[in-house]
């Protein structure tokens, strides 16, 4: 069997980590070229020891300075018997295109994962895609660069690819009307806070927000989980993905998250895919891919589970949702807008400066701000991205 070469973005992260945890079970099959990291050099360093990279890179500035003031090149050499290459954020680009590399794993949080992502995408690699903020901010520049360059985007974020499991083999997107999809409906755990009320909901704090009741997962995602913005970036991620207008999109609230999603067919047949809440079942089925591999996930017991539960989201208590089912009508503009006010609220949020409900209003906020806005090129999507944060920033003060 070939070795799959791989480089983690994010290698430091939820994602990056359980993608590393597959990996160690099959040697015979992945290969691990390249570690990225955004800071945290310590657990960097501790993954080159056990999956000997070729390269490290080490996107903050301080971290790399770090990395060498603390010696941890000679560290490296003593325990695995040489120096990887090792580089900062200007060397990223070039790494993902790199012809040593065939699949690039996108788990950088937030839009920090654009640019590695949309590098890999130009060069016609095989992504598997975790960091669903790069396609909320530029969906359109991301599937343009896929289908010019022939490269493949595998969805890791387990609602996609539950929908990627149920939809045809043969599916593709710029003929998603002929395939007899009546609908997608992606499940939503509900996250925290499902049962409180909105007075609730304004006393929330941080520590509150991030503690999920069946997913352990990064901060960023798990207040956006909270808030089921996530959802919301779900949304305009399968509008983008698969190809289906608006309209076909649904949400669904499943607390016990073991419906991972389901594709509706005109046929009244509704295709569902189900497993325990662990990150490593799609990560192994994308890493995987056409086979099957083990996953290192517990297995379902659908006899001690009993009850599966579904409930329709009440909109009107999380509003976040809402927000992001208006975005869908325009998501080349509308979606950076809110990817961008909805990333700067949760940074604010958990630091502390703004309430939990203010994610809303700066949301809210920015969009109505925005309204106008055309998104015509990447630069137009980047630049329309530092302009929401700017605007959020400066709409935190008054809150
Ligand atoms: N966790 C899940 O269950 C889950 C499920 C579906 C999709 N996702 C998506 O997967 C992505 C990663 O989520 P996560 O939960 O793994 O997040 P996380 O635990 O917070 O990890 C984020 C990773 O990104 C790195 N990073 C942060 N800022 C960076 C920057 N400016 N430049 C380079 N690297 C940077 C971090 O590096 P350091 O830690 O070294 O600073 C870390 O490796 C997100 O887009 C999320 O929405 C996550």
């Amino acid at each position: 069997m070939n070795l799959q070469n791989l480089l983690i973005l994010g290698a430091t992260g939820t994602i990056g980590i359980n993608t590393l945890d597959v990996v160690a079970r099959h040697p015979d099959r992945f290969q691990v070229h390249g570690l990225v990291a955004g800071r945290n050099i310590e657990l960097l360093f501790a993954q080159a020891c056990v999956h000997r990279p070729k390269v490290l890179i080490i996107c903050d500035s301080n971290a790399l300075n770090q990395w060498h003031a603390s010696g941890l090149n000679a560290k490296l050499r003593e325990q695995i018997g040489y120096i990887p290459e090792i580089g900062g954020e200007d060397a990223l680009a070039s790494l993902c295109q790199s012809e040593q590399i065939d699949t690039v794993v996108a788990a950088i949080v937030g839009s920090a994962g654009l640019k590695p992502t949309l590098s890999a995408l130009q060069a016609g690699k095989r992504v598997l895609l975790a960091n669903k903020e790069s396609l909320v901010l530029a969906g359109r520049f991301m599937i343009q660069a896929s289908l010019s360059s022939g490269a493949t985007i595998l969805p890791v974020d387990s609602e996609h690819n539950a929908i990627y499991q149920c939809l045809p083999a043969n599916y593709d997107l710029s003929r998603a009307a002929e395939f007899g999809i009546e609908r997608l409906v992606l499940t939503a755990s509900g996250g925290p806070f499902r049962n409180k009320s909105v007075a609730e909901l304004s006393q929330v704090s941080p520590a509150q927000a991030i503690a999920h009741p069946n997913w352990v997962m990064g901060r960023k995602i798990s207040v956006d989980s909270a808030t089921m913005a996530n959802k919301g970036l779900e949304l305009i991620e399968a509008l983008w993905l698969f190809g289906l207008p608006a309209g076909q999109l649904s949400v669904l609230v499943h607390p016990q998250s073991i419906v991972h999603s389901l594709v509706e067919y005109k046929d009244g047949s509704m295709l569902a895919q189900l497993g325990c809440p662990d990150m490593r079942t799609p990560i192994a089925h994308v890493l995987g891919l056409p086979d099957r591999i083990e996953s290192g996930s517990p297995r379902l017991n659908l006899a001690a589970l009993g009850k599966l539960d579904f409930e329709e989201p009440d909109l009107s208590r999380f509003p976040m949702l809402k927000l992001a089912f208006d975005v869908l009508a325009k998501p080349d503009t509308m979606a950076p807008v809110f990817n961008a006010a909805n990333e700067m609220a949760v940074d604010l949020f958990l630091n502390e400066k703004i309430a939990y409900m203010d994610i809303v209003k700066l949301t809210q906020m920015s969009l109505s701000r925005f309204a106008s806005t055309c998104v015509a090129n990447l630069d137009d999507a980047f630049e329309l991205d530092r302009e929401v944060r700017a605007f959020a920033v400066e709409c935190a003060k008054k809150c």
